[in-house]
């Protein structure tokens, strides 16, 4: 008995011990970690002469050509330098959807960028090298099995030349709301507002040639009470966790409102007869998509008035909304809120602002006001065809000089009728955003680079969409 009494008290001492052991031992490790100099990521310790960073690889398979971009992420997920920039770049035309009778040959075209993108790559790293593509408009036009021939073809290229880590979902179309919820990552990762409150978030418009998008952050409960859609329709909310933080993503992309789409939207509106968004002096035909539409002008020329009214119009901006509240077309606006009062307009919006000479088109982004677009349009709608070629040189070699009333007064019913946005709020619009000592380009590449890396074990899953 007295044996037993004995061991109790000593199993009881003991306990404590452990007790007490268990209590302070993280503390001591942590802090011996921190001072042999070893890093905490995630609970999982690596030492620092591990290399554990990691580069990816993301072509661009637009309609015009193909890109490719490479990164070099470090632990943190802050981007390393490749050469004298923050990713290296190239690109070939023309795009993979000029060899729709050959995939053969369209897989073959992107070699050399293959071939760069791996000397840029430390060999013992290439096959921990995620590697993607991601093809845009150009190959969703195609008929048939064409486009499907051609990305299968680039699969075997990749898995057959490359040394880079290709997976199963490497190579894919990206549709209009990937390309939004991508730019949104994209721009709050250059930015640094991402792993930080929804609040704090940047909204992204992205105006393409075929469609337009909106993406911003939402609160948990405007999510929740989101509006269901068709089955087969893209859902409005995305969700999606970054740097442990999880997002609800409102996303839509219009299709047929882009800018070289919404152009055959507003000459649909009057059909054959003169449309008063076209210059004084011009007749003319539009193609988009394989169509052409008749773009010719009135006696008396294009109106500011009367072409606002043509492209409320052609926005169905008095579409039946069967929500609280519509962009146009009976779309939901995603009731708005602080993730959008910050807004970043990519691609037309930069490009047309530039090329219209109301900003330095060399900066890589600058503050504007819808009413920016508005003051430009009631100068440029004044003008005659051939005034408006000298004008505007840009779009005069571009051939587009005759559309420039147009696509200003687009621009400005796009973002204050169709988005609801204040006439007078100030947007940053641009093609690039500072990040440390450069820039990066505000397109969905480094967001989609972003997804890829966070596939590798040792970044535990930094990002990934739910
Ligand atoms: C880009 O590609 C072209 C054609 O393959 C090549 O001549 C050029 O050196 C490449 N640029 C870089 C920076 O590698
Ligand atoms: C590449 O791989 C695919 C499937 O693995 C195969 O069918 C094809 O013949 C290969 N092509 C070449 C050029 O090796
Ligand atoms: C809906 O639209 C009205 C009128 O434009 C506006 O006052 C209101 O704040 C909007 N509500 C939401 C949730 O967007």
């Amino acid at each position: 008995m007295v044996l037993l009494g004995q061991n109790t008290k000593n199993m009881m001492n003991f306990m404590t011990l452990i007790t007490f052991l268990l209590f302070i031992m993280p503390s001591i490790s942590y802090s011996q970690n921190l001072g042999n100099n070893i890093l905490l990521t995630n609970r999982k310790i690596f030492p620092k002469q591990e290399t554990i960073s990691s580069y990816a690889v993301v072509f661009d398979a637009g309609s015009t050509g193909s890109r490719v971009h490479v990164y070099h992420f470090d632990q943190n997920l802050n981007l390393l330098h490749v050469g004298k920039d923050v990713e290296f770049y190239n690109k070939t035309t023309p795009g993979l959807s000029a060899y729709a009778d050959n995939p053969e040959q369209a897989a073959k075209s992107l070699i050399p960028l293959l071939e760069q993108a791996e000397s840029v790559v430390p060999e013992d790293q290439r096959s921990k090298t995620p590697v993607r593509l991601g093809a845009t408009a150009g190959l969703r036009l195609l008929n048939g099995d064409a486009s499907e021939k051609i990305l299968q073809s680039v699969r075997d290229l990749l898995s057959n030349r490359s040394t880079f880590n290709v997976q199963p979902d490497a190579v894919s179309i990206i549709d209009g709301t990937q390309e939004g919820s991508y730019l949104w990552v994209t721009v709050n990762y250059a930015l640094g507002t991402l792993g930080k409150k929804f609040t704090k978030t940047v909204g992204v418009m992205d105006l393409g040639g075929g469609s337009v998008q909106m993406a911003y952050a939402v609160s948990r409960n405007t999510a929740k009470n989101a509006p269901k859609v068709a089955d087969g329709d893209d859902p409005y909310i995305k969700k999606l966790v970054l740097k442990g933080k999880k997002y609800d993503l409102y996303v839509h992309s219009y299709l047929h409102f882009g800018t070289e789409a919404s152009r055959a939207e507003i000459l649909k509106v009057t059909h054959n007869s003169p449309n008063p968004c076209i210059l004084a002096g011009f007749d003319g035909t539009y193609r988009y998509a394989g169509e052409e539409f008749k773009a010719n002008a009135l006696a008396s020329g294009a109106s500011f008035k009367k072409c606002k009214k043509i492209v409320h119009q052609a926005l169905k901006l008095n579409y039946p909304c069967p929500y609280q509240n519509c962009t146009f077309g009976g779309i939901w606006n995603g009731g708005g809120g602080s993730g959008q009062r910050k807004l970043f307009a990519a691609s037309f919006f930069f490009y047309l602002a530039a090329e219209v000479g109301m900003v330095d088109p060399n900066k890589p982004n600058f503050k504007i006001r819808p009413v920016d677009f508005e003051s430009e349009a009631k100068k440029a709608c004044a003008l005659n065809f051939e005034d408006a070629k000298s004008s505007y040189p840009f779009l005069a070699k571009k051939n587009i000089a005759s559309y420039v009333c147009m696509d200003l007064i687009y621009q400005y019913v796009l973002l204050v009728d169709g988005f609801g946005l204040d006439p007078l709020q100030e947007i940053t619009a641009g093609k690039q955003i500072e990040y440390q000592d450069s820039l990066v380009e505000a397109a969905w590449p480094l967001g989609n680079a972003v997804e890829a890396i966070s596939s590798l074990p040792k970044f535990e899953k930094l990002m990934y969409f739910i």
